[in-house]
């Protein structure tokens, strides 16, 4: 199955990315931990990614096209492919829409998480991450057993450097202005839409996207 999951920053993209993988073993393709692993690499594309994102903007449509399209290339789409954070804008959309059709493969589906913002910024600065297995807590909803220790790796966890509450209020404008008219383009275009409530705990939040799929096992 081919799906976009769309959401803003702190809904559960990536939380419920990760168990809809673990279940059911579709490509994982998150633009955010692409263009992340870029800057990690410290080469001169990443330099330039570091002063969209750490600002909590967009990087530009011709960055983020060009290296997602290199992405869905190295996949096989036939396999099944869930793409997180990517497209955000309508230009992203229309080409992830030409690079599929060319395949034969059209998105199947458009999962969209929503939660209110004043949740949204509580989670987000709560937020830690593991950055050897890349594992997501939550200060108070999903501790380590240990505090600020990954339960897996035992390996200090780390807060993202756009995770302030400064930086996640700008990214949720640019949310609301550049990614939520993907949505209505998408649904325009008679795509398969499914709404679901990102305040409900994970497991049901987990749940209900497996259902929604007609993914089961
Ligand atoms: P990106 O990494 O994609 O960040 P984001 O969209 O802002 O989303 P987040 O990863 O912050 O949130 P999430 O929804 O995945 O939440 P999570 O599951 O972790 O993008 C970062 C930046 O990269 C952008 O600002 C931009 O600059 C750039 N970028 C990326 N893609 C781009 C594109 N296509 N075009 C242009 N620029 C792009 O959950 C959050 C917290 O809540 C966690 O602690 C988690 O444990 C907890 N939690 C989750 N679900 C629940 C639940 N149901 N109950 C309780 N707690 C929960």
């Amino acid at each position: 199955m081919r799906v976009v999951l769309m959401g803003p920053p702190g809904a559960g993209k990536g939380t419920q990315a990760k168990r809809l993988v673990e279940r059911f073993g579709m490509a994982h393709l998150s633009s955010g931990d692409i263009l992340r692993a870029e800057r990690a690499a410290g080469t001169e594309l990443g330099e330039k990614l570091k002063s969209y994102m750490d600002a909590g903007e967009l990087v530009p449509d011709e960055i983020v096209v060009e290296i997602m399209a290199g992405a869905v290339a190295k996949q096989d789409p036939q396999k099944g492919l869930l793409l997180d954070g990517f497209p955000r804008t309508i230009i992203q959309a229309e080409a992830l829409d030409e690079q599929l059709d060319r395949l034969g493969l059209p998105l199947e589906a458009v999962l969209i998480i929503e939660a209110d913002e004043s949740l949204l910024v509580e989670r987000i600065t709560g937020r830690r991450s593991c950055p050897s297995c890349g594992r997501v807590y939550h200060v108070k909803n999903i501790p380590p057993a240990k505090e600020d220790i990954c339960d897996a790796c035992g390996v200090k966890l780390i807060q993202r450097e756009d995770d302030t509450e400064t930086v996640v209020r700008q990214r949720l404008t640019a949310y609301r202005s550049q990614t939520e008219p993907v949505i209505e383009y998408y649904a325009a275009g008679g795509r398969k839409m499914i709404k679901l409530d990102g305040a409900e705990p994970l497991e049901e939040v987990a749940e209900q996207a497996a259902e929604a799929l007609g993914l089961s096992g």
